[in-house]
């Protein structure tokens, strides 16, 4: 697995983010546990509520195709400072991995480097 080649891709698939009403495009990339590469974008509605976040697109996709796990993940912002993953997609997160490791990149060389355990601690069980 290679965190360029991801990060690269979460770069690449920002060009589909749907966001007009936000004007905030996000895109996230991850591999599984597996080494194989899925992408999200966030997807906004004009009933604001029904958006969905770049992470839990790429997740959603990732299931629909049989993955399960999440090994590494990031997520891109043309931003000046990078983006953490939101509370809900930090719960989407912990679903599908044992303590994934997100990355958040933008358009400056600020990195954040860290993992589903440390943004979730204490995460809901059943
Ligand atoms: N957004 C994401 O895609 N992921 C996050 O983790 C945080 C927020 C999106 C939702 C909305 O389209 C825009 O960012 C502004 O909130």
């Amino acid at each position: 697995m290679n965190i360029e080649q991801l990060k690269q891709a979460a770069k690449d698939v920002a060009a589909k983010t749907y966001s007009p009403y936000s004007n905030f495009p996000v895109a996230a990339a991850y591999y599984d546990e597996n080494g194989d590469l899925f992408t999200g974008v966030n997807v906004e509605n004009v009933s604001y509520g029904l958006t969905i976040c770049a992470e839990r697109n790429a997740i959603c996709s990732a299931v629909t195709k049989g993955s399960r796990t999440i090994h590494t993940l990031v997520i891109y912002t043309p931003t000046p400072t990078p983006t953490p993953p939101c509370g809900a997609c930090r719960q989407f997160i912990k679903e599908f991995s044992e303590n994934a490791r997100i990355i958040s990149i933008c358009d400056s060389d600020q990195v954040t480097d860290t993992t589903i355990d440390k943004l979730l601690p204490g995460s809901f069980t059943l």
